[in-house]
């Protein structure tokens, strides 16, 4: 089957198009004929020698994909084969077929297309666990989020809104800060033009906001802190600015807060599979509304993987980016 390969794995990496032999599912597993699959920025540590799959995971990039299902393995109840689905993946995206375990599996929503589900999975899965596991979010609380135009971002925003929070988000760019009031965030907040901090205790009559989900480190750890109400709670997903920092901790005690951080990639697939469950119980049928869209930033040819990691690598991209099978 046709593949992309990463060639000169570092700084200088070039994706191929390579013949891999095809996958087959085992006990618990699905096989999907890709038809699309989604980019993450991970994907870029990937190909740059970082951040490999979990054990078990094909080497292969793509950590989400969507298509029909070509076949099942043993134990196999809930998929048939000619099912729509989409998917969280290990890896092995990039790929025109995939095995995963269906755990990992979930329906196109009525109403997506079946290449723009691709879109779907990754985000949120993420957005799902980190605000509503790790920072335990309360119905009528606020949020602040970082990077709002970014995949995680996109989802983030229409989710909270569509759930009734008040959003705060950050963008760097005026049009990317109009395309994240259009999908409902109420404070847009261009960072590289105004202090988020300074926009938020405005905005809050000095109280701050209750969540904030951050992808960006470095000096947001400490001005998260600012930003943050009284037992609020921060949770980091990426540390896009560094992971290092010298910080004051005095507001984590005088305000009460959590200071939280998680990973997905590295979790078993029986944790996924619960996340699976809460999304498809909570996010689809917002999905299946209209209130939430996938965000699809633009679609590639899998021989063009290298031009579509270009896109995200400058975050020219508002949403996400795909590739078609
Ligand atoms: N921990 C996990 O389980 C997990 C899961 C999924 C994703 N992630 C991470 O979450 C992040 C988002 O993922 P993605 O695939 O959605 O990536 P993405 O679309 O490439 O988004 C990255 C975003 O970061 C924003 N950004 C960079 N510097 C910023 C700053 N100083 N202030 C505010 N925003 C800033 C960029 O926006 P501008 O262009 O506006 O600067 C861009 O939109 C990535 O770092 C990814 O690795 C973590």
């Amino acid at each position: 089957m046709r593949a992309i390969e990463i060639e000169n794995p570092g700084s200088g990496y070039v994706l191929k198009v390579a013949d891999i032999a095809k996958p087959v599912p085992g006990a618990g597993e699905v096989l999907i004929r890709n038809a699309a699959a989604g980019l993450n920025r991970a994907d870029l540590s990937q190909a740059m020698g970082g951040y490999p799959p979990p054990p078990g995971a094909p080497a292969t990039l793509g950590m989400e994909c969507s298509g029909t299902i070509e076949a099942v393995g043993p134990g196999v109840a809930a998929f048939k084969p000619g099912d729509a689905v989409c998917a969280l993946l290990g890896g092995g995206g990039y790929a025109e077929y995939v095995a995963v375990s269906d755990k990992l599996i979930l329906p196109v929503p009525k109403g997506v297309g079946l290449i723009d589900a691709a879109a779907l999975p990754e985000v949120y899965f993420t957005v799902w666990t980190n605000l509503m596991d790790a920072a335990r979010l309360q119905p009528g609380e606020s949020v602040l989020i970082h990077g709002g135009s970014s995949g995680i971002g996109t989802a983030a925003i229409q989710l909270l809104h569509a759930r009734g929070h008040k959003v705060f988000a950050t963008a760097g760019s005026a049009d990317k800060c109009k395309a994240i009031a259009a999908l409902g965030a109420d404070v847009a907040i261009n960072y590289r033009e105004e202090d988020f901090v300074a926009v938020v205790k405005d905005k809050t009559g000095g109280k701050g906001v209750d969540v904030i989900l951050d992808m960006v480190g470095g000096d947001y750890i400490q001005r998260n802190m600012s930003a943050a109400a009284i037992w609020g709670r921060i949770v980091n997903i990426a540390y896009q600015s560094g992971m290092q920092a010298t910080v004051n901790f005095a507001p984590m005690l005088m305000k009460r807060l959590s200071l939280l951080a998680t990973t997905l990639r590295a979790r078993s697939n029986e944790e996924k599979g619960v996340i699976r469950d809460a999304v498809l119980r909570e996010v689809w049928p917002l999905i299946e509304a209209g209130k939430i869209k996938p965000v699809v930033d633009r679609t590639y040819p899998l021989a063009e993987a290298g031009d579509a990691h270009k896109r995200l690598a400058g975050s020219e991209h508002i949403g996400k980016i795909l590739l078609t099978l």
